[in-house]
């Protein structure tokens, strides 16, 4: 207790020892448009209108130089934005953020006076605009170009329709979800995106349909980034286009549809604009006679860019009036290498397509992602499983897309889920060959992750078939893989796919985020039940493990594969399958056709308070905690001091299944809420029964009251049942493995239970296996010698032959220490092998329905026996 005190008054100090602003959330705001928002105010051209000029001859500018005379550079408010020349910048917000660096635009005075306002918080402002520009064209949003289904293919090139509008949205969301890349005090508090402000030049004027459909186009503007950024009221302040001198009676209409909008019943309250007529001067006055950028005078941008952001704090002092709250919405530190804190969740391609990928089938799932919320519920990631690539590399021997399936490549794919506020995930494998047999990453690993990270790709599942050919171990492979990744730049997600061959074991931990614990699953019940028990049962590891919670943490979660949430027989089954992976912290990864999911495999994918469970902050992984005749019980401690308890009946009759509160670390009188139901149940005392559970029910349970005092987990297993401790001899079957295939073997006995007899001598030792089983051992570079006498004890049918092999790490290494070639019944070998600096030690037995023995199996600390 006094030591969780210390803990906070530390924590406290700590935090208060941090600038207010840090402590804040991060004030974002959105500046778009065309020409007129990128700013072609001089700076110093010129005599008059120039903003050297207004600041030595207006008082209220003095801020925008410092005390030598140079311009000022804000400490609270910071910009990003690109130049007319397309490069990027970032940094404090100053003079020359404009189309040059030699010019200014709105963003000079708007984030001075918005950053005024905001004391206590940092200020972004992401300026994304692009000159000579449409809004009918080049920034048309998915609703103007194809209605309701949005743009019938990516706009991939500048002279897509709406090419313009996908890069706006996805450079958003590239920047704040790398916000400590542009606010250097960041330091985890969160941001919100407070407004858009949207400013343009006369383009939609060149053309008469593009002008009568100006009010139109602005309204599915506002609509579709206010979807796609996830902020359903976002504050919208327009400056018109409207400027006095020539152009004036064309420049009226354009304008009379920006006014329009406000008035559009829809965003009452929601929109100001901003008149800019009054914000003109004359050429005289002006540093050059260019009436389409405001005569390049720099006081008119000031002037634009106050109005814009008092019209700005009108809406925001409007709002909070109201009370219409933003939403808090949390980014990583710079320091934070935490890339999957919680199991990450989103949606893959493979369960409910295979092969037959393609970019429409893509975009239909980001878009259904957003508009159906589940992006807000935190499926986040999009991820393009094997067969998105063609059968050759390119002439550099990258990674080319298959242009049948992806005819505008695989950046425009990812561009285009960026712009969904989604992230990018894509497949490899570190085989030379994928599973489908389409180029792998093997000696490509460097340029294939470069490649990755060049596509925006955030997320990358990295299978293994044929890397048994690779002669490299998996720790090995995945340690290139993760530098790669590391010396690519880019953060991306390295999910470990190997059928579950023990990558908790062997280190995954420090080179990916994730990694399978199975083979793949399939759509049926059983196949969803046989990969939750390789996660949360002796389905991959030593039953005395209890499943594998105890190597699940942040940043390092046990995937029993993607969901088939939706490819399952029946709403029951579907339910049971969705419950396993909540409680078993695994990644949610929907794997069923989006497009085609009725209203209750919606329902359970979208369940609130099953992910709720599964992203828990406590981030542990439930246990099993019961089972016996096809029932079972699970729980997960979670942060609030409660615990979720899963009851289920896997067996056809049905069956009342009781969970004791000492079961899970509770007594007396409890508070239960059913999460499915989403309702309290009320209190129960000692211990609830799900009444007559049928096959493939559950009943999912929330218990207790939120408390200060957590459900303390049980003990891992201690490293001395899985490992070495002992000098000499330590027989196999006194310790546990760590990682197991198919069979579970015997110990000290035959598979059948009898003694282990080989060539008429008894052996106490050893193990007895069926065909096939595969056992790893962690031996952490502590013993020399591995011995055992092999024998094939029994077979089915007659002159069937087995196998044992003796390998280092998993079956992908390939690197067989021995190996009895087949034998048949009767026949034995002696095996005394080296073993010394060898980390995971690995019995294979292979064979058609036959049986045998690892007689005397033992490791041996010392050299010479
Ligand atoms: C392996 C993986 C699957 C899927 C396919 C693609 O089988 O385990 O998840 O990626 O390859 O070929």
């Amino acid at each position: 207790m006094m030591k969780n005190k210390l803990k906070l008054l530390l924590l406290l100090l700590a935090v208060s020892a941090l600038p207010i602003s840090a402590q804040n959330p991060v004030k974002v705001f959105i500046l778009a448009g065309q020409s007129n928002m990128q700013g072609h105010g001089e700076m110093e051209k010129g005599e008059k209108g120039n903003l050297r000029y207004l600041v030595e001859n207006d008082a209220k500018y003095k801020h925008l130089v410092d005390k030598d005379g140079e311009w000022a550079k804000r400490k609270d408010v910071f910009i990003r934005y690109t130049n007319r020349l397309h490069e990027e910048f970032h940094g404090p917000l100053t003079a020359g953020c404009g189309a040059y660096n030699y010019t200014i635009g709105p963003e000079l005075q708007f984030g001075n006076v918005i950053g005024d306002y905001y004391k206590d918080n940092d200020v972004l402002l992401i300026k994304t605009s692009w000159g000579g520009k449409s809004l009918a064209f080049n920034f048309a949003p998915p609703t103007t170009v194809g209605g309701e289904d949005g743009y019938p293919t990516i706009p991939s090139t500048p002279e897509d329709r709406g090419y313009y509008y996908v890069q706006m949205l996805a450079t958003v969301h590239e920047v704040v979800n790398n916000l400590s890349k542009y606010v250097p005090n960041y330091a985890g508090q969160g941001y919100e995106i407070v407004g858009l402000a949207w400013h343009q030049g006369w383009n939609d004027l060149t053309k008469a349909e593009f002008n009568a459909a100006y009010e139109q186009n602005m309204i599915n503007l506002i609509n579709d980034m206010r979807r796609d950024l996830g902020e359903p009221e976002l504050p919208v302040v327009i400056a018109t286009s409207g400027m006095r001198g020539k152009e004036v009676g064309k420049l009226e209409s354009l304008a009379k549809g920006q006014t329009a909008v406000a008035s559009h019943p829809a965003f009452k309250g929601q929109i100001k604009i901003v008149d800019t007529k009054d914000f003109w001067f004359e050429k005289e006055d002006s540093p050059a006679n260019q009436n389409y950028h405001w005569n390049r005078n720099a006081v008119s941008y000031c002037l634009i860019g106050e109005a814009m952001a008092k019209a700005m704090e009108e809406l925001i002092g409007e709002y909070d009036q109201k009370g219409i709250e933003r939403k808090l919405r949390s980014a990583r530190r710079a320091s934070d290498k935490i890339l999957a804190p919680l199991p990450p969740m989103g949606w893959n391609s493979w369960n409910a397509f295979e092969k037959d990928i393609d970019e429409e089938k893509i975009k239909a799932m980001a878009d259904i992602m957003v508009e159906s919320g589940m992006r807000e519920l935190g499926y986040e990631y999009l991820v393009l499983d094997d067969a998105w690539m063609t059968d050759h590399r390119g002439e550099n021997g990258e990674l080319l897309a298959d242009l049948e399936k992806f005819p505008n490549g695989m950046k425009a794919v990812g561009d285009y889920i960026h712009s969904k506020g989604l992230k990018f995930g894509i497949y490899e494998c570190r085989g030379d060959l994928t599973c489908q047999n389409l180029p792998g990453s093997f000696l490509h690993e460097v340029i294939d992750m470069n490649t990755f990270a060049s596509w925006g790709v955030d997320y990358i599942k990295m299978d293994a078939c044929f890397a048994g050919r690779n002669g490299r171990l998996s720790s090995d492979d995945f340690t290139i893989y993760s530098e790669a990744i590391k010396n690519s730049g880019r953060s991306m997600v390295l999910s470990i796919s190997d059928f579950g061959q023990g990558a908790w074991a062997w280190g995954g931990k420090t080179m990916g985020q994730l990694w399978r614990t199975s083979m793949d699953i399939f759509p049926y019940i059983n196949s969803v039940y046989r990969c939750a028990e390789t996660s949360g049962g002796a389905g991959s590891s030593h039953p005395e493990f209890n499943g594998l919670w105890q190597f699940a943490g942040p940043n390092h979660w046990n995937d029993p594969d993607m969901l088939q949430v939706g490819n399952l027989k029946s709403e029951a089954e579907d339910k049971v399958h969705f419950s396993l992976w909540s409680v078993l912290s695994a990644p949610l990864m929907m794997g069923n056709d989006l497009r085609k999911m009725s209203d209750y495999v919606k329902d359970i994918l979208m369940a609130e308070e099953l992910i709720a469970v599964n992203q828990d902050p406590r981030a542990v992984q439930g246990y099993k905690i019961f089972e016996a005749d096809s029932t079972q019980i699970f729980m997960k401690p979670l942060a609030d001091g409660t615990a979720a308890v899963l009851l289920l009946n896997k067996g056809v009759a049905k069956r009342d299944v009781t969970v004791k509160w000492s079961q899970i670390g509770l007594k007396g009188e409890q508070k239960v809420r059913d999460l499915w139901a989403k309702k309290d149940m009320g209190y129960y005392k000692n211990q609830i029964t799900a009444e007559g559970l049928s096959q493939h029910g559950v009943l999912y349970i929330k218990v207790g009251e939120p408390s200060e005092t957590l459900i303390p987990m049980p003990q891992p297993l201690d490293v001395s049942r899985y490992t070495i401790t002992k000098s000499g001899v330590t027989y196999l079957s006194d310790i546990c493995y760590i990682m197991k295939e198919y069979n579970h073997p015997a110990y000290d006995k035959s598979y059948d239970g009898g003694k282990i007899v080989v060539d008429g001598k008894t052996y106490k030792k050893g193990l007895g296996c069926t065909s096939s089983s595969t056992v790893m051992y962690k031996i952490d570079s502590k013993v020399s010698r591995f011995r055992a006498v092999v024998s094939i004890t029994e077979a089915e049918e007659d002159g069937a032959t087995g196998r044992f092999r003796v390998m280092n790490e998993d079956k992908f290494g390939g690197r067989v220490l021995f190996d009895s070639g087949k034998m048949k019944v009767g026949s034995t070998k002696e095996i005394d092998v080296d073993i010394s600096d060898l980390d995971f030690l690995m019995l294979e037995f292979t064979g058609k329905k036959v049986k045998g023995v690892w007689a005397d199996a033992q490791v041996d600390t010392r050299i010479d026996w």
